[in-house]
């Protein structure tokens, strides 16, 4: 059964559902007249990747999911915890299962290869990094601060808008046609950060320098700012492993699942600057 026969008055769990993607997602859903449950730890009814205890009462009487798993599905544990959680949904009833993955990611492969096991209907949205990161997560500061130093050089990513995640998504848990696919979401170009740090700083009229570090003074660096040894671990593989040019083409992911080209780098710069969220001072807090 797809949602598009199925009951409406049943809500659709939304992991991660004040983050990136999936507070977008809710957004869509809820414009839309779907009922939405926030999964996420600060929600009514917590939910806590690290707690199965916390997942009965977030999935009782859902029809349909979005998993987006945290921290990454990169580290340690991650492709079962994602496993026994789809497997759970399936027994309570759940239909419809959308997993968040990331492009290039060892890790990321196997956990969807488990989730394809569930016996729900699925579909996959394999995603490569995500324009958001240089305004809603871990570059933000540093964009504020006027450097961005990392142990890259010049590997060109096509960096995704997480609204065109989101839309996909959307799609994905609301209409017929996207089950069993596995959607590539990237942007429509290749960029390397140094082009990416300039087009910020462009828009922004500020001068914001990209600077490449040797690994250890970046993985040195995320201890120091208070990173426990496993996020610092994923860190490290990010940057080094994922960043190795792996990824450097682009993907129609999004043309596929939405019939339209995906958005570009600088339709994104020009709505953040807009903002304002580049020029005020770092922030303690972002995720
Ligand atoms: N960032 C990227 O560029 C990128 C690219 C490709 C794929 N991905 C994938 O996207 C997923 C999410 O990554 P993101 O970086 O965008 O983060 P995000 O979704 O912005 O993360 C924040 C969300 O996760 C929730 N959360 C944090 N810890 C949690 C826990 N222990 N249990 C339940 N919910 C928790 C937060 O709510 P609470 O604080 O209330 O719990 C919040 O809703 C990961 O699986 C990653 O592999 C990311």
């Amino acid at each position: 059964m797809t949602r598009h026969d199925s009951d409406r008055s049943k809500p659709v769990l939304v992991t991660g559902g004040t983050g990136k993607t999936g507070r977008r997602l809710a957004e869509r859903l809820t414009n839309a007249g779907v009922p939405v449950r926030i999964g996420s730890r600060g929600a009514a009814i917590p939910f806590d990747w690290e707690n199965p205890s916390t997942w009965d009462a977030a999935l009782d009487g859902v029809e349909a999911a979005y998993v987006a798993y945290y921290p990454d599905l990169a580290v340690p544990g991650a492709a079962e915890t994602v496993e026994a959680f789809s497997r759970l949904a399936v027994k309570m009833g759940v239909t419809r299962l959308v997993l968040l993955s990331g492009r290039g990611e060892v890790g990321a492969e196997r956990a969807e290869e488990l989730f394809r096991r569930s016996g729900a209907e699925w579909t996959i949205l394999r995603a490569d990094w995500f324009f958001q990161n240089f305004s809603e997560a871990f570059f933000l500061d540093a964009i504020r601060a006027g450097e961005l130093a990392l142990p890259v050089g010049d590997v060109r990513e096509p960096f995704v808008d997480a609204d065109d995640i989101a839309d996909v998504a959307f799609a994905a848990l609301t209409e017929k046609g996207h089950e069993r696919k596995l959607y590539t979401l990237t942007g429509p170009r290749l960029m390397s950060f140094p082009e990416m740090v300039h087009e910020i700083g462009a828009a922004c009229g500020r001068d914001i320098r990209f600077t490449r570090i040797p690994v250890g003074a970046f993985v040195e660096g995320a201890r120091n700012e208070g990173l426990d040894e496993p996020l610092v671990d994923l860190m490290r593989e990010l940057f080094t492993e994922v960043l190795d040019g792996r990824n450097e083409s682009v993907a129609d992911g999004v043309e596929q699942a939405l019939g339209r080209p995906p958005v570009d780098f600088s339709d994104y710069v020009r709505r953040t600057v807009a903002t304002g969220v580049w020029n005020t001072a770092p922030a303690a807090d972002t995720i």
